[in-house]
């Protein structure tokens, strides 16, 4: 009688121990996630979150997403309100967004060479304080096999002319010409492909729907970008 009572409390405290390791261990975890992603997406601290150790997987605090020979992992996120930045990340290193401090208002854009998975460019066109000229010129530049990663931050639509529209379209994107005032876009698609990317998302504007009030939600796409190869 005695014995079975101290299995009995022996193994319950040994229930509530595992209990705690594993709850202390995921929020643990949480919390070393929320750090990073604070410190990468809002401007406040730049912390290198991989010095932190514990998400070794997390190069750079993208999520790290494990693909297939011959594709590139990628994550894109939009900004939200006037608050989190828009991120880029490919081949789970981070190219635009908060922790860099390279991302702003308008357009985030990246190309990368779709057969080597070099980075090419990155540059942020905020279209409310300029011109669409640069844009247009920085996609003149764009080569068969090129990938093109895009991120919205605040509002992508102003000076977005027909004829940018055309050539998101003809990158793959079938959502660019819905793309309203304050809308949040994020896309991945690349040059000469020419079929339509699965990897676009359109958060929609609308006061009575939006997260955040003025503001739609966070868009976010994470995926594995095939390869192309150099005679395509
Ligand atoms: C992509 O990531 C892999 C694995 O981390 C790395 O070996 C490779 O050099 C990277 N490619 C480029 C072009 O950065």
């Amino acid at each position: 009688m005695r014995f079975k009572d101290h299995v009995h409390v022996l193994t319950t405290m040994l229930i509530i121990l595992i209990w705690c390791f594993s709850i202390n261990w995921s929020k643990l975890q949480e919390a070393a996630k929320w750090l990073c992603n604070v410190n990468d997406d809002v401007n406040d601290f730049v912390t290198d979150c991989d010095n932190l150790g514990l998400f070794k997987p997390h190069f750079g605090c993208c999520p790290h997403k494990q693909c297939p020979m011959n594709y590139f992992p990628f994550h894109i996120h939009s900004g939200v309100a006037d608050v989190v930045a828009a991120k880029i990340c490919f081949n789970n290193t981070i190219i635009m967004g908060g922790i860099k401090n390279n991302a702003g208002q308008g357009l985030n854009i990246v190309l990368a060479n779709g057969a080597t998975g070099e980075v090419l460019r990155n540059k942020n066109f905020n279209l409310e304080s300029r011109g669409p000229e640069e844009l247009l010129v920085f996609l003149m530049t764009l080569k068969p096999g090129n990938i093109v990663l895009v991120a919205s931050h605040i509002d992508p639509t102003p000076k977005l002319t027909d004829e940018i529209r055309d050539i998101f379209s003809a990158l793959g994107s079938t959502l660019v010409k819905s793309l309203k005032p304050r809308d949040g876009w994020v896309f991945a698609g690349a040059y000469g492909i020419n079929e339509a990317s699965p990897f676009e998302k359109l958060i929609q504007n609308d006061v009575r729907s939006n997260a955040y009030e003025d503001w739609p939600e966070m868009g976010e796409i994470i995926g594995c970008f095939p390869r192309i190869s150099e005679t395509e």
